[in-house]
């Protein structure tokens, strides 16, 4: 779907091997760490609408970081995604998926990657125009195998899994053909975060780049 920031659900994923899922509960985590992430070379950010910081962070990261693309990721209602919007995001992932997200974010203009875990899910997606998705629970849900399992009856549909995804187990979800990027929290540790170790997250996105040349 374009949008008015011309990027497309499939462009989000492309940019690079993992989209680092974020929980800021402290504003003045939000700008440094957008940095640091993109000093490793990772811009599209999934800051989750898990803590009440969660949008004046989205906020600060678009007023000062205008090169990351911010997405608001734990999307649960239309309001959240026009909150998010608001706040600045330029994509949406959602846990699960409703008609009124979907709407919701068509009309914003937001490309959106919906968690599924179910084919009945998959498919209220597509009816929904929606091919590219979030596996959700990933590990949780059936894994890799379920991946496969997929692939035949929803061949064109691309997904990021996420959740129970580490930079241990990412390479052989990458190496899916119906895997473009994976999804986690490693890249942002919640210790890093609390005593502002800006160095050691860039560290983590550079690794991500390893990923990438395994496999996708
Ligand atoms: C989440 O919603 O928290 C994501 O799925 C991240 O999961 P992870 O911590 O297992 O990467």
């Amino acid at each position: 779907m374009a949008t008015k920031n011309s990027l497309s659900a499939l462009q989000v994923m492309q940019d690079a091997p993992v989209i680092p899922v974020i929980v800021l509960h402290d504003i003045a985590h939000a700008v440094p760490l957008a940095r640091a992430l993109l000093a490793g070379g990772i811009r599209m950010l999934e800051v989750t609408l898990r803590t009440p910081q969660a949008l004046p962070c989205m906020e600060a990261i678009a007023r000062h970081v205008p090169e990351a693309v911010l997405g608001a990721g734990t999307v649960r209602s239309a309001a959240d995604a026009q909150a998010a919007a608001m706040a600045g995001a330029r994509f949406a992932v959602s846990p699960g998926y409703t008609h009124s997200i979907g709407q919701a974010c068509h009309d914003l203009e937001l490309p959106l990657l919906p968690g599924v875990a179910t084919g009945s899910e998959i498919l209220m997606c597509q009816q929904d125009g929606l091919t590219e998705l979030k596996f959700f629970p990933a590990l949780q849900a059936g894994g890799p195998a379920m991946l496969k399992a997929w692939s035949g009856p929803f061949g064109e549909v691309r997904f990021c899994p996420t959740g129970g995804v580490t930079l241990q187990n990412a390479a052989e979800w990458l190496a899916l053909p119906n895997v473009v990027c994976v999804g986690g929290s490693w890249l942002v540790p919640a210790d890093a975060l609390a005593c502002g170790d800006w160095a050691r997250i860039t560290r983590l996105a550079r690794e991500t780049h390893a990923l990438r040349s395994a496999g996708k």
